[in-house]
């Protein structure tokens, strides 16, 4: 048994944590995974989270999966994505579902893409975050890119994105804010002009939301994108609250489908029940059951809204102090990019050599293609990682 079996590829992402667990030296600085920390680089606990697990301790019914918890939850979500006046949401015109976070979301999306539509592809914005390519293999939904990242301006390269030649009726992946890896967002006129063509086309769109509210500090304009609405289109959402709640590892998500009436949602639901059913059997309720309490409760909403706030400004304001700094070192590399990117990464346009001397020389982790968690970056290694930066990039 098991001779064939070969150690799995690592994953870009996870295996940046690992070598930084690793290494020993009190300078390391870990700019890998995209999970908010807190200036002095820890894992945050929102206080909202903490009242919420207070509100709710001893009240959940371990036994059993609760369908209450999941449907609250998931009335909660989508209105935080279409909006809670929203036309989709009172007519009950969407499939919603409790998920395993983002991934899960995109993992049961993929799969229900697969069993109704065997002959599609999934068309991904160039670059993407690496692990939809794993999702949509595993479906086994063949996958195409269209062009999205100008690495040149390091920012959108809109004629490009405009001119896709897909077939008419394909689906297609976006990031409504916060665009991983690369942190260029469409502007919201881009994103009625994107809207406009993928309704011309007849172009499904699916988007992964995992970042709402940590692109721009406000959750209602990190939703802007959701505008497709006015549009008439039918869209997928993948909803993760790993980062902007900090319950990563409590794997809660959602997603929802858009659909021309309740019927089509009673069906499409019940059919994304079943795909779950058989893979994992049901989500697990606590996490689910924090953010319906955060999200049912005025106060403890409004408190939220304000920690994710204070998370995106404390982001913003490292990317202007790193660049202030790179900048003050009399860098020759236009630092530009570092600020107008937006959201937890910026993608530097460090080469893959450039980040390996960075973690060889200096003890400072990030994924091969240049990808920087801003997250990591601190007061007190901001100029530890310019003074870096700038020695890897001095010629
Ligand atoms: C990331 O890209 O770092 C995040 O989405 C976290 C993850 O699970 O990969």
């Amino acid at each position: 048994w098991w001779d064939h079996v070969g150690v799995a590829p690592k994953d870009p992402i996870n295996g940046v944590t690992e070598a930084f667990l690793v290494d020993c030296s009190p300078n390391k600085i870990n700019l890998g995974v995209g999970a908010y920390r807190d200036d002095e680089g820890k894992p945050v606990v929102l206080q909202c989270v903490r009242e919420a697990e207070a509100k709710i301790a001893g009240s959940e019914f371990l036994e059993s999966i609760s369908s209450a918890v999941s449907s609250k939850f998931v009335e909660e979500s989508v209105k935080l994505v279409y909006g809670k006046d929203s036309d989709v949401v009172n007519e009950g015109r969407f499939s919603g579902i409790q998920a395993l976070s983002g991934t899960g979301a995109c993992r049961l999306f993929a799969e229900f893409q697969r069993r109704f539509y065997p002959k599609s592809r999934i068309y991904f914005p160039h670059p993407t975050w690496s692990n939809h390519h794993n999702i949509w293999r595993d479906a086994q939904i063949p996958e195409s890119t269209f062009h999205y990242y100008h690495p040149n301006s390091k920012g959108l390269n809109f004629a490009a994105l405009m001119s896709d030649n897909a077939p008419d009726g394909s689906f297609f992946l976006l990031h409504p804010c916060a665009h991983n890896p690369t942190g260029v967002d469409p502007t919201e006129e881009q994103w009625r002009e994107i809207s406009c063509q993928f309704k011309a086309k007849n172009h499904f769109p699916f988007f992964d939301m995992a970042y709402q509210g940590l692109a721009s500090g406000d959750l209602d304009s990190d939703a802007q994108a959701i505008i497709f609405l006015e549009d008439g289109h039918l869209i997928g959402c993948a909803q993760s609250f790993a980062k902007n709640m900090g319950l990563y590892g409590h794997r809660v998500g959602c997603l929802s489908v858009l659909c021309n009436d309740a019927k089509q949602a009673v069906a499409i639901k019940s059919q994304l029940q079943h795909i779950a059913r058989a893979m994992y059997g049901g989500p697990p309720i606590h996490g689910a059951l924090l953010v319906s309490t955060i999200l049912s409760d005025l106060d403890k909403k409004a408190l939220w809204v304000k920690e994710v706030k204070t998370m995106a400004s404390r982001i913003q304001k490292m990317r202007g102090s790193l660049r202030a700094c790179l900048e003050e070192l009399g860098s020759f590399v236009n630092w530009e990019h570092i600020t107008n990117q937006v959201g937890l990464f910026c993608f530097s346009g460090l080469t893959a050599d450039q980040v390996d001397r960075l973690a060889t020389e200096f003890h400072i982790y990030m994924t091969r293609d240049g990808r920087m968690s801003m997250a990591g970056v601190t007061t007190g290694n901001v100029s530890y990682l310019a003074n870096s930066i700038h020695e890897v990039t001095v010629f």
